[in-house]
């Protein structure tokens, strides 16, 4: 058995394979030159073009590009009123953002455990959460698995609550043909860096109605009752009026002219990171020591992160040994995520401890994510496979 590279082996390649690499060419470039010669920067006609080519696209009517996915979290509590005394639901198995939006809210933040099988928001613990002070639960679509929506809508219905869906890893998620992010009153997408179509920074969010897509853009640029690109226009001259004291959470036409060429190309990047997921499906299905998370019929999976789960008990180092002994390998990896209610923030404020939420935390102490982006080769995608099989071997129980 060849060495470990972190005992001073080989590694299984010699350049290192990076966790993530986007996937931008040409096209993208071209139209943020042509953006460059308009003198047009930011949030103008290509934002407005990609709002409504990402709203055909989702099927949805209500669309607003951000520059963030944070932002489009925080707008739809902020629309939907929330504040001091408000209590939000949500997962402790997810990026920081997701909660924190809450906090800048002054809501207080309410963790529900997720399926051990999928780490999903369980909507079976849903019930004992809510109490009279409960206004909103935030589903995270992890990974890019839609949470079981039809089960968190009826209860929301059913108990009078709101639904801002984080959708950042479910771009391409759908639950009987209806996508992710357009069944809560604000759905909102990531295409930050990593995600499934990118323009380095920025999001955009889905809201239920006309009404709310009003409030939510006007909160979008300082809470002006006009924006930019339609006080400079042609027509005649019109003042801003500050109606409310919104946030700078606009997108610039720079990023919609990126994400106009990732739409088209996103079907394409799908094709590529479903082929690499069967591969690893089929070369992880052999090692005993490997878990996966369950996948349900009858959804459409984004894809977003490929997960293995280490089973502890059966291998002779722990998780972040094994991502150690994986970069000295020379593939990158991550861990999405550390349950947030164990990070120092979260901890001090609610009190939260080992033991409150077990099934986040038995993932979060188990998972590790692998590289999944189109422009992995076959033979990158042996390597990790070489890299997990041989670190595995080094340390079975
Ligand atoms: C689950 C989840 N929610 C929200 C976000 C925040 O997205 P953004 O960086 O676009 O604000 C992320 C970012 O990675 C995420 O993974």
């Amino acid at each position: 058995m060849s060495k470990l590279a972190i005992d001073g082996g080989k590694p299984v390649r010699d350049d290192f394979l990076f966790f993530h690499r986007s996937s931008v060419g040409k096209e993208e470039l071209n139209e943020i030159e042509d953006s460059f010669k308009s003198g047009w920067l930011t949030t103008g006609p290509k934002t407005g073009l990609f709002e409504k080519r990402f709203a055909e696209y989702l099927g949805a009517e209500h669309v607003l590009g951000l520059n963030s996915c944070t932002a489009g979290l925080h707008l739809g509590l902020v629309a939907l009123g929330i504040g001091p005394g408000d209590e939000v639901i949500t997962t402790p198995l997810t990026f920081p953002s997701t909660a924190n939006v809450i906090e800048h809210q002054h809501a207080k933040t309410v963790f529900v455990d997720v399926e051990p099988d999928t780490l999903l928001l369980d909507p079976g613990l849903l019930e004992d959460a809510i109490t009279p002070a409960t206004e909103v639960i935030i589903p995270v679509h992890y990974a890019g698995h839609p949470c079981d929506m039809p089960a968190i809508m009826s209860i929301a219905s059913r108990r009078g609550l709101h639904v801002v869906e984080d959708a950042a890893h479910a771009i391409e998620a759908k639950i009987d043909g209806k996508h992710c992010g357009t069944f809560g009153d604000v759905g909102a997408f990531s295409f930050y860096a990593t995600k499934n179509m990118t323009c380095g920074e920025g999001g955009a969010l889905c809201a239920r109605s006309e009404e709310l897509l009003h409030k939510l853009a006007m909160l979008r640029l300082h809470g002006l009752s006009k924006d930019a690109w339609k006080r400079y226009d042609k027509g005649g001259f019109t003042h801003y009026e500050c109606v409310v004291p919104g946030y700078k959470y606009n997108m610039m036409d720079i990023q919609a002219a990126m994400l106009l060429h990732q739409l088209d190309k996103l079907a394409g990047f799908r094709k590529r990171r479903l082929e690499i997921v069967s591969r690893y499906d089929a070369a992880f299905s052999h090692i005993p020591e490997l878990g996966a998370l369950t996948r349900k019929p009858n959804v459409q999976h984004a894809h977003h992160i490929y997960v293995i789960l280490l089973n502890l008990d059966q291998l002779t180092l722990d998780r972040d040994e094994f991502l150690n002994a994986m970069q000295a390998e020379n593939i990158g990896v991550a861990v999405h995520f550390r349950a947030l209610h164990l990070h120092p923030y979260y901890q001090n404020k609610y009190g939260f401890k080992r033991g409150d939420f077990p099934y986040a935390e038995a993932a979060s102490d188990r998972i590790v994510s692998l590289p999944l982006y189109p422009s992995l080769s076959d033979d990158d995608v042996e390597s990790v496979i070489a890299a997990v099989e041989k670190v595995v071997k080094h340390h079975r129980r």
